[in-house]
């Protein structure tokens, strides 16, 4: 029978036929499918893998350290972490732009990731190994959006950047190719990852970095980041994890509203609460979230986030609203 066990099985030996005795790099981005991708591969070769976490400083609370700790706890996956976080908030500074935002973002993560690969290829090198393999986490849906071609990719052609060293150029492993994403899922399950990492919630690349409207600064991520624990906490408690297809929690950082906290007038920031209920993120309706669940997270984060003094939900189905704000 096809059983997920099975799955793990067969794709760790189609994994390690395809290897051969060679090494292995993958790039973790704190989701579900490269961390099952890598936690398979590992699962195949061992220590040949090098995973490289790129902290660019736009994740939730907890989500690097879940990743640091707890995922290479269970998966004994030798990780790289790169602290980029001061790069990236240079980088980010003064701009506002929502489509200038991602692209920055996006280019930072392949010049951080394109070192960090070279000094793993480096490393390799002066114990005369060759680095020769880039796990991905494709998803059969990807496969079939994509026109089913695979084979070499360089990390920049990948992410649509162009010009890169020779030293970067890699086959491809793609042992979810043939998965949908609840049958990755079920093989993360399988392989013993934390369950809060295989039911994690679509999440974007950029992060907290489209969640905050207007320049990102630490300060804002910093505020941004309590609201949002706050909202995933106790939705979390709510037992709506599943049901709701994600929530942003997005900070109007260059709007400020009059309000009243303690003995004095405030002059803070809303906080939007964007929950949706969605199949494909293509289309979406908010989600009714139990008002006194509302009023608990409104109380909760006016209380414990000073900069924050109003919060506000978010009503607009997809289209015409996007999922995002940014
Ligand atoms: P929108 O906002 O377009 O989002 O309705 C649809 C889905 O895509 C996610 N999203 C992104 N994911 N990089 C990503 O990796 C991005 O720049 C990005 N923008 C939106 C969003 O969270 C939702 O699941």
């Amino acid at each position: 029978t096809w059983t997920m066990a099975n799955v793990v099985e067969e794709q760790v030996s189609r994994i390690q036929e395809q290897i051969g005795d060679g090494r292995a790099l993958c790039a973790l981005s704190g989701g579900v499918d490269s961390a099952v991708a890598a936690a398979l591969v590992q699962r195949a070769i061992g220590d040949r893998l090098t995973c490289v976490y790129v902290d660019h400083g736009l994740m939730r609370e907890g989500e690097t350290e879940q990743i640091e700790r707890d995922f290479v706890a269970v998966t004994g996956v030798d990780l790289r972490v790169v602290d980029a976080r001061e790069q990236f908030l240079g980088a980010l500074a003064g701009v506002s732009d929502p489509e200038e935002k991602r692209k920055i973002i996006g280019r930072e993560f392949i010049r951080v990731f394109e070192q960090a690969a070279l000094d793993v290829v480096g490393d390799a090198k002066a114990h005369g190994d060759t680095v020769d393999f880039l796990v991905q986490g494709t998803l059969y849906p990807d496969v079939v959006e994509s026109g089913g071609g695979t084979g070499t990719a360089n990390i920049k052609s990948h992410h649509n950047v162009g010009g890169l060293p020779e030293d970067l150029t890699f086959t491809l492993v793609e042992p979810l190719r043939t998965l949908f994403k609840d049958e990755v899922r079920e093989v993360g399950i399988q392989l013993g990852l934390p369950e809060s990492m295989v039911w994690r919630q679509p999440f974007p690349g950029p992060g907290l970095g489209i969640r905050i409207v207007g320049e990102v600064t630490q300060e804002r991520l910093d505020v941004l980041r309590k609201a949002d624990a706050i909202v995933r906490a106790e939705l979390t408690a709510a037992g709506l994890d599943r049901e709701i297809w994600q929530c942003p929690v997005v900070l109007l950082a260059d709007v400020r509203s009059v309000g009243v906290q303690g003995d004095g007038r405030t002059y803070g920031h809303p906080i939007v609460l964007r929950p949706v209920s969605s199949e494909d993120a293509m289309t979406a309706d908010w989600t009714r979230l139990p008002y006194d669940l509302l009023a608990k997270i409104s109380t909760r984060i006016t209380n414990e986030v000073a900069e924050v003094n109003r919060v506000v939900l978010d009503v607009t189905s997809k289209p015409p609203g996007t999922i995002e704000w940014e």
